[in-house]
């Protein structure tokens, strides 16, 4: 079976002011028709994705909560950011797992609640520096995945995101032969979990990656894109990783 389009997703996290629509102005730019080998995507901080839908680039959500709507401070459904036109939605990823307390369980439900909407999450799942080390990255990675994806989640409207926690902004990336092994582990759980639709799903890979490293990360087996936090803040330096799918 064919690899499966790739995703270039940009993460924002908390980064982001009215002055950041330029950036997306210049990326769209940058991104002429025949140029894109790869679906792009860029999940800014909530306070941006109404001002930046509609203006070409695929705007998704950061996190959303797993209720549609209530008594709910501070927080925002996947029912509110299909309204404004998102088509993805992470959920899980290692920095709410760490800062917010999210276990697989929260997870889930909010991937089905992404899902639901019809609307297609992007699950994180990575290792810390010290379960690496313990050689728990494989147990570490099965444990989230499965508890992680909703009894409901199809191959279509499931994204994976393997992000080494200790590769997070810190410029360190595991070794391409750590990245397969990884990815090929997610790879057949997913085949376990969907049959043959396992195949065509993306299963990102994510942790310090820029333009001068994603040539090399991009080709290794089962890695179908990248999620790109730091890197994807310049439209130039995202572009550099887009490039990699010309
Ligand atoms: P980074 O972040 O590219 O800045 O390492 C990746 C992520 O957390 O999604």
């Amino acid at each position: 079976m064919a690899d499966p389009k790739a995703l270039v997703a940009g993460n924002w996290k908390m980064n982001g002011l009215m002055a950041s629509v330029a950036e997306i102005e210049k990326l769209n730019a940058l991104v002429t028709e025949d140029a894109a080998g790869c679906d792009i995507l860029i999940c800014p901080p909530a306070t941006l994705i109404a001002i930046l839908a509609g203006k070409g680039i695929d705007i998704g959500g950061q996190d959303c909560h797993w209720d549609a709507s209530g008594a709910h401070t501070g927080d925002i459904s996947a029912v509110m950011l299909k309204d404004l036109g998102c088509r993805y939605v992470i959920v899980g990823h290692s920095e709410r797992r760490a800062d917010h307390g999210e276990t697989n369980d929260i997870v889930r439900v909010k991937a089905g609640a992404v899902q639901q909407q019809g609307l297609t999450a992007i699950i994180c799942v990575g290792e810390t520096d010290g379960e690496r080390e313990k050689g728990e990255t494989l147990d570490v990675v099965t444990s989230q995945l499965t508890g992680s994806i909703p009894e409901a989640a199809t191959a279509d409207n499931t994204v994976i995101a393997y992000e080494p926690v200790w590769a997070i902004g810190t410029g360190k990336v595991p070794t391409t032969d750590d990245v397969a092994e990884v990815h090929g582990t997610i790879r057949a759980l997913l085949r376990d979990r969907f049959g043959d639709g396992g195949e065509r799903v993306r299963i990102l890979y994510g942790g310090s990656v820029k333009a001068s490293n994603a040539g090399e990360l991009m080709s290794v087996p089962n890695v179908n894109g990248a999620l790109v936090g730091g890197a994807s803040l310049k439209a130039d330096d995202f572009y550099g990783i887009i490039k990699t799918y010309q």
